[in-house]
């Protein structure tokens, strides 16, 4: 990582309104919304609150913007390529306020922040920047004497609905791929994090964007989000969320008008500890996997499962390694992790944690509520966890270590394959064969082999089972916004 420079405590809040159009509104019912610091569960500002009717007229800008005609439409690929470079030269720009923005309404480290958010969203919109000249069609030798051929085109206006964990980088993961396609996009951030999509929908504006091509109308879920899954102007939704409301979404689109889904949602992934792993290594990874962003990760390692050979040693190590991780002060240097986003997740994850204990899971360190404002918890460590436990089988979203005991391939395959969801795996071991066993058999969108958490914009994300529908990142990332048009002519020859 590059040198940390200081964060800026205090980020001047420019941008609190609703962005339709390339303009800065209020919402039409008049009502606003507090967003906090989790550091401290301070009122940082308060925002304008969107709702249906809102949506409504973010939904008739981007339709505008996307009408043949549109210089939106007519925008060479290559000028929206250059579009999209722009906006990351600009996030390049402002990376240290942009970076103590997302510290101070979302809480997550500064470190990760400036060192792991920015550079990402600089790359996914560098990345699909180009392909925007790059999307192609096919053509097709059918019988007789006909011409056919295939294009791929804009599916037309794109809702997207994002959550509080990652918010700038999952902003950036909608909006860059549906931009590459042509398509137009209203996008609700989340409640708890509204800030630096609302900053970023400026930086589009100076980038040069057309007006429509990008809203960004901030609000509640079943108010502003339900409105966006529900619209019959809407052509496609892309969420990322938990499993229940991308269900809900899913419903809202089959009754309306069919807009296309696609769904990132929750996880509860299995990293499998060989035998022959070496332990003081995996015990590093395995705790990057589930205390990275405090484990408010849909892929987080959730569930270590330790062979029995090495079991007790590996908790012994894991435990004396959690009890050396910094948490504190999100916006000091020094903090690996800083608060969870809110009072709702903070007391879920300690409720989950009182259930561990209760249902018998020993409780090896942390636990505990850290310092006394804001929602931090300590790296919790819990082992002779089982997946009859709530830790072992519910999403927790939080900084909780569950180890669990295996035996063989065939015990370790069932049971990590033995939940709804199918996000994420792992496997550490120096044996090609159980690697490759494993990696065949668990059912799960990612697999990591030797290392976790490892993402690249060309690599293609998503879930298996109940963790999602559909692909993000990299090429496969492109299919959800293009629709393919089938087109076949009558010629006098044998083509
Ligand atoms: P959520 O799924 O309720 O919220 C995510 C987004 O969906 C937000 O923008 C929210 O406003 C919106 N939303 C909520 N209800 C909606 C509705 N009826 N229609 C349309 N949009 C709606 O997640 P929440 O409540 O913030 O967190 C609950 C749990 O979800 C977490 O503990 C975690 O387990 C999981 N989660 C998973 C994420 C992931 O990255 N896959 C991200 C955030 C949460
Ligand atoms: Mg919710």
């Amino acid at each position: 990582m590059a040198e940390l420079p200081t964060a800026i405590r205090e980020p001047e809040i420019k941008y609190t309104q609703i962005f339709i159009n390339n303009e800065w509104v209020d919402s039409v019912s008049g009502k606003t919304f507090p967003t906090i610091h989790p550091g401290n569960g301070k009122k940082i500002c308060d925002v304008q609150e969107g709702d249906k009717a809102d949506i409504d007229k973010a939904v008739e800008a981007a339709k505008k913007a996307f009408e043949f005609g549109s210089p939106w439409q007519k925008m060479d690929a290559t000028k929206k390529g250059a579009l999209m470079h722009k906006f990351a030269d600009l996030i390049e720009r402002d990376k240290l306020y942009i970076a103590s923005l997302e510290t101070l309404d979302n809480g997550m480290a500064f470190r990760d922040a400036y060192g792991g958010d920015m550079p990402m969203v600089v790359d996914i919109f560098r990345y699909y920047a180009g392909w925007t000249d790059k999307i192609q069609g096919r053509t097709v030798p059918i019988d007789g004497t006909f011409f056919c051929y295939t294009r791929h085109e804009p599916v037309g206006v794109c809702g997207q609905i994002i959550p509080w964990n990652f918010p700038l980088t999952l902003f950036a993961l909608k909006v860059a791929p549906a931009l590459a396609c042509g398509n137009t996009v209203v996008v609700k951030p989340a409640e708890q994090t509204p800030l630096s999509a609302l900053y970023a929908a400026q930086l589009l504006k100076e980038a040069g964007f057309p007006p429509g091509v990008v809203n960004v109308v901030a609000g509640y879920g079943p108010t502003a989000g339900a409105a966006i899954s529900e619209h019959p102007d809407i052509n496609k939704i892309s969420f990322t969320g938990s499993t229940e409301v991308g269900q809900r979404i899913m419903a809202a689109a089959a009754k309306s008008n069919l807009k296309r889904v696609t769904l990132e949602l929750g996880g509860k992934s299995p990293l499998v500890v060989w035998k022959d792993a070496n332990l003081d290594t995996v015990v590093e990874w395995a705790q990057q996997a589930i205390f990275f962003n405090c484990g408010q990760v849909c892929t987080a390692g959730s569930r270590t499962y330790v062979h029995e050979d090495i079991y007790d040693e590996f908790v012994k190590k894991a435990t004396a390694r959690a009890q050396t991780k910094i948490t504190g002060d999100p916006f000091d240097s020094k903090s690996e992790y800083g608060p969870l986003i809110s009072e709702e997740q903070f007391s879920k994850v300690l409720d989950l944690i009182e259930s561990g204990k209760q249902e018998g899971a020993n409780l090896e360190c942390g636990g505990q509520r850290h310092g006394t404002e804001g929602y931090f918890i300590q790296p919790t460590v819990f082992s002779n966890v089982t997946e009859k436990m709530k830790i072992g089988r519910e999403e927790i979203f939080g900084p909780v270590q569950s180890i669990i005991k295996f035996k063989d391939m065939e015990d370790v395959v069932a049971r990590a394959n033995d939940t709804k969801y199918g996000l994420a795996a792992a496997i550490f071991t120096e044996d090609i064969d159980t690697a490759l066993t494993f990696t065949s058999r668990v059912k799960a969108g990612t697999v990591w082999v030797n290392c976790y958490l490892i993402a690249s914009t060309a690599a293609p994300f998503g879930g298996f089972k109940m963790s999602g529908i559909g692909r993000e990142f990299g090429e496969y990332g492109l299919q959800a916004y293009t629709e393919v048009k089938n087109v076949i002519m009558k010629t006098s020859v044998k083509l």
